[in-house]
């Protein structure tokens, strides 16, 4: 019997995998890990133990959180192989791109790279998530002349990456302000890069090579990208007498807005909720307050123009200003995107290999049929 296809734009009413990763209710604006809302988590837990309960889908105790915790600092060393590797790229390079190479060559100095079991998986997935911010800072490092510095076991991951990437150690405010936004950015459902991991896994492939997938697939505007998208749109207006003008411009053009709208969700992103009152927070505290209030002048204009279609600020709008009051280059963000949700993308990857299918949808032929192949001498 014929099977009947359906055809599917842009997949988006195809449920192409299970999960018990995360949950989105895009209606009522809801996001779940491990069923747990992540405003329960973005208020109290860390990077860490969230990482520990994608992987586990359960959360640690303190004496396993400790432990993982020591598992993940022993791998945060780079192989010295690595270090030459960020060397050669060149300084000119865009950090994603830069990103991408490097988490693909990772695999070179993994002796378990093509070894596809479980504790091999897990140990790779460990070690992704330990090594992806030493990549981010070294090659940062490296593009601005400056000696490079190696990791710290004595420090979490947040802490440890500004500390890397600046040479001095962040405040105990910065690092929890960029830990909860390693928590937020940590996994989404089936996004397009998750998806992109998990297809590139079902394939039997191996996890460097599904994560190369992942981090090529956020770069996109469309998805990762748009969090650089947002600065680049607020640094091209200005000033905060501009806003009005160049976004009912835009709107006017029906161009996208960057920041704005979600294939999921149709009421406001809770974790763009979280992310505001953040950026609102720095603001007042660092007393800068222009891209904040810009930003929610842009917000104003977009509620009354697109809020009925369903549109509102998704997670890269706030986490744009977030990242820029904690002093990060913009064309870094992206990468700290990656950095984070590299523990969504693994976990993914590890529940598709538990009752793993090849993903391998169709395509709905639109060509010729029959015709003749003509010798070249006769074109
Ligand atoms: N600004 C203005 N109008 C918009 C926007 C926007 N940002 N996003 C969607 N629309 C309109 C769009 O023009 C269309 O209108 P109409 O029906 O009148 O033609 C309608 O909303 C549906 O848009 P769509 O592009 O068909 O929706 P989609 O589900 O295919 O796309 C999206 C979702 C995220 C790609 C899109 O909203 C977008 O391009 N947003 C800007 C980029 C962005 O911020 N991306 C980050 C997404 S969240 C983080 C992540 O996953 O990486």
């Amino acid at each position: 019997m014929a099977t009947q296809l359906i055809f599917d734009k842009g997949l988006a009413n195809t449920v192409a995998a299970e999960t018990s990763l995360s949950f989105i209710d895009g209606e009522k604006g809801v996001l779940e890990y491990v069923g747990i809302e992540i405003d329960a988590l973005a208020r109290q837990s860390t990077f860490e133990e969230t990482t520990f309960l994608l992987w586990n889908r359960r959360l640690p105790s303190q004496d396993e959180l400790s432990s993982f915790e020591r598992d993940l600092r022993k791998e945060y060393e780079l192989p010295s192989g690595m270090i030459d590797m960020v060397r050669k790229i060149p300084r000119s390079a865009p950090p994603m791109h830069a990103l991408r190479t490097l988490i693909s060559a990772l695999s070179f100095f993994d002796l378990e790279a093509d070894v596809n079991t479980p504790a091999a998986n897990a140990r790779k997935a460990m070690r992704l998530v330990a090594r992806t911010p030493g990549l981010i800072a070294a090659f940062d490092r490296h593009r601005k002349g400056k000696p490079i510095i190696l990791a710290d076991a004595r420090f979490g991951i947040a802490e440890d990456f500004l500390r890397m990437l600046n040479g001095t150690e962040p405040t105990v405010a910065m690092a929890r302000a960029f830990d909860v936004c390693l928590i937020l950015h940590a996994d989404h459902g089936l996004n397009a890069s998750t998806f992109a991991a998990r297809v590139t896994i079902s394939t039997l492939s191996d996890m460097y090579s599904a994560m190369t997938s992942a981090v090529g697939t956020l770069k996109g505007p469309l998805h990762g990208g748009a969090n650089e998208g947002v600065m680049h749109m607020l640094e091209e207006i200005g000033t905060m007498d501009r806003v009005d003008g160049w976004v009912q411009e835009r709107i006017g053009q029906k161009d996208k807005i960057m920041g704005f709208g979600h294939r999921i969700y149709k009421s406001y992103d809770p974790r763009a909720t979280y992310l505001k009152t953040f950026s609102q927070k720095i603001a007042s505290d660092t007393g800068n307050t222009r891209l904040y209030e810009m930003s929610r002048r842009i917000e104003e204009i977009m509620h009354e123009a697109v809020a009925a279609k369903g549109i509102y600020p998704n997670v890269d709008f706030y986490s744009a200003t977030t990242y820029a009051s904690l002093g990060l280059d913009i064309d870094l963000f992206t990468c700290l995107f990656a950095m984070s949700r590299m523990s969504g993308w693994t976990g993914h990857c590890i529940e598709q290999l538990e009752g793993n299918r090849l993903i391998r949808p169709h395509a709905e032929y639109k060509g010729p049929h029959g015709v003749k192949y003509l010798p070249i001498s006769q074109r």
